[in-house]
């Protein structure tokens, strides 16, 4: 890989940026001065420095954030902050939202710049199940998770077998999904005369929000979440 596109990449400056770096001397490739734009390197056995900062090669990059209320789940918008300005320090490795959530609700989103690792959790063909924590209008009855275990039969179809499990707080319960449709849990509560008055999701597959991240925090997966992840 070319010098200016490693160093943009990591997001050391603009591609020009970085020629005026390589240019006035400010950057080394294994302890030599290289000031050569089209120099390249091997990310996994050149150390790069940029000022005598090692510059290290980040390749694929995993996030988990716990959403906040009141940013979209999408990369880029003109009047509407959003989940990837909330990490913006890694903005520059083309990161997305795996899947989303909506604006008023909270809890475990995904960021990654690896589409493949997007695909094989947000395919409905994967099945992958989503938990949510929901604070409804009234209590779940019997009745209810009677109808989420058989399916919910919405304007775009029936929804596969849902779980559904009342908690220990008033109104409170926990549904599990295994796809994930436009404003599903909202619209299945709807569905069974009541209303989702707060939605957080705290599991994504075996692996749960972090209760240590407050909300609009966030930090990177483990390997040992990434191995849940795939299970
Ligand atoms: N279901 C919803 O209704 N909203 C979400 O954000 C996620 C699941």
């Amino acid at each position: 890989m070319r010098i200016d596109k490693y160093l943009a990449q990591m997001g050391v400056g603009t591609r020009s940026e970085v020629k005026q770096l390589l240019k006035k001397g400010r950057v080394t490739i294994n302890d030599q001065v290289e000031k050569s734009p089209k120099v390249h390197v091997d990310p996994e056995d050149d150390k790069v420095c940029c000022d005598g900062e090692t510059i290290g090669y980040i390749d694929k990059i995993y996030l988990m954030l716990n959403k906040p209320k009141g940013v979209i789940s999408a990369t880029e918008d003109d009047a509407q902050r959003t989940v990837i300005d909330l990490v913006s320090e890694y903005q520059h490795l083309g990161i997305f939202p795996v899947g989303r959530l909506d604006k008023d609700t909270e809890g475990l989103l995904l960021i990654t710049n690896d589409g493949q690792f997007n695909h094989d959790l947000m395919s409905p063909k994967k099945h992958v199940a989503k938990t949510y924590e929901v604070l409804s209008e009234k209590n779940i009855t019997n009745h209810d998770i009677d109808m989420f275990k058989s399916g919910i039969e919405l304007n775009d179809g029936a929804t596969k077998p849902a779980i559904l499990k009342p908690t220990d707080t008033p109104n409170q319960s926990l549904v599990t999904l295994y796809e994930g449709r436009y404003h599903q849990v909202k619209r299945m509560f709807h569905a069974i005369d009541n209303e989702v008055k707060a939605l957080k999701r705290i599991k994504i597959g075996a692996l749960p929000l972090d209760e240590d991240l407050a909300p609009g925090t966030y930090r990177q997966l483990t390997q040992e979440e990434l191995e849940l992840l795939k299970q």
